[in-house]
């Protein structure tokens, strides 16, 4: 354990291209995607579309605009969209939905797991009355705030979608560490639903790139408005190399993350004035709590410490990834123990 290295727990999209994922990049195929002539973005949205259980694929640039892609697909202008009230596709995406395409939210507030109650999403439905939007997508999303949803909870809401005429989207920004924290295949978790998203760039490690994946007609559909959204990008086989590295190579090695973030709260759970919900860390994601004076300092005081975490107005969030490496994660509970007892 040095100080050298930096350690940034804000997000597992920090995480930096390593020289073999550079290698792959360098030596990707690459043509014209618009013509549909980049090899290796042809051959990666196969293998997504594989991955997720789904008929087609899209590589698009950023988990936003996969989400964002994903409801101007589905809905309309005047339509509804059903979510979470913190779900990324309505709280952390700067209102696209309604700005770009006039689709309506609709939020519902989620339990302490992330979930949506059925009774709650069934009530949100709207009658088919000239007074209301028209609800025509549930979107949901897996992880959320690091934790699993369970895959029987999403089917179920999804079926009953369906039978009230909705279509269903999945945000699985981290889906993969849903699929191995609950080692379930991801294709298994998303079934239910029409259209799922998964990021490249975050714990996966890749420097950009998501995958929007649904059955061939939504993907049709979905690549005019990729278009359209100014995403229609040209020898991008360069990123989608680094997301075909990153799903061969560091998918399994997520779990890494997950026995990282358990070890780490379990560190800072045992430190008095600390408060660490230990239920809440299914994968690589750790909320922590401490009395209201010592919250505003602390990022300060692990700073000089070569340790970077996001300030916080309650719980601040730590996430583990492929760039904090085990014999590291010490280093922050040690922090945090001086930080207290000082
Ligand atoms: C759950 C979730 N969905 C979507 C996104 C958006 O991804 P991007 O930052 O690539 O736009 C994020 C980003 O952190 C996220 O956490």
């Amino acid at each position: 354990m040095s100080d050298k290295l930096l350690l940034d727990f804000r997000s597992d999209t920090v995480t930096k291209p390593d020289a073999p994922m550079r290698k792959a990049m360098y030596e990707a195929e690459v043509g014209d995607d618009v013509y549909g002539e980049d090899a290796t973005i042809n051959q990666l949205e196969a293998q997504g579309a594989d991955l997720l259980g789904k008929q087609a694929g899209l590589f698009v640039s950023s988990g936003t605009q996969a989400n964002l892609i994903a409801i101007l697909t589905h809905a309309g202008r005047g339509d509804e969209y059903i979510t979470g009230d913190h779900y990324h596709s309505y709280f952390y995406e700067a209102g696209g939905a309604a700005a770009l395409g006039s689709v309506v939210p609709c939020t519902l507030p989620v339990n302490e797991h992330g979930q949506i109650n059925k009774a709650d999403m069934l009530a949100a439905i709207k009658p088919d009355d000239s007074h209301h939007p028209i609800s025509r997508l549930l979107c949901l999303e897996n992880t959320v705030n690091g934790q699993v949803q369970p895959a029987d909870h999403l089917t179920d809401l999804c079926d009953t979608a369906h039978q009230n005429g909705l279509s269903t989207h999945l945000d699985g920004a981290r889906l993969m560490n849903a699929a191995i924290a609950s080692q379930q295949p991801a294709a298994h978790i998303s079934k239910g639903c029409d259209s799922v998203s998964l990021c490249l760039s975050k714990g996966l490690g890749a420097p950009a790139g998501s995958l929007l994946c649904g059955s061939d007609e939504f993907i049709r559909k979905a690549r005019r408005w990729r278009k359209m959204l100014g995403g229609g990008m040209r020898q991008a086989g360069v990123l989608a190399a680094a997301g075909q590295y990153a799903l061969f190579h560091n998918v399994e090695r997520l779990k890494e993350d997950h026995d990282n973030a358990r070890q780490l709260a379990d560190k800072l759970g045992a430190i008095d004035g600390v408060d660490i919900n230990l239920q809440q860390v299914d994968t690589n994601m750790i909320y922590m709590y401490l009395p209201a004076d010592k919250v505003a300092d602390l990022p300060a005081y692990l700073r000089v410490k070569n340790i970077i975490i996001s300030p916080a107005k309650k719980g601040f969030r730590l996430v583990l990834h492929k760039d904090i490496p085990a014999s590291e994660i010490d280093r922050l509970a040690v922090g945090v123990h001086a930080y207290m007892a000082a």
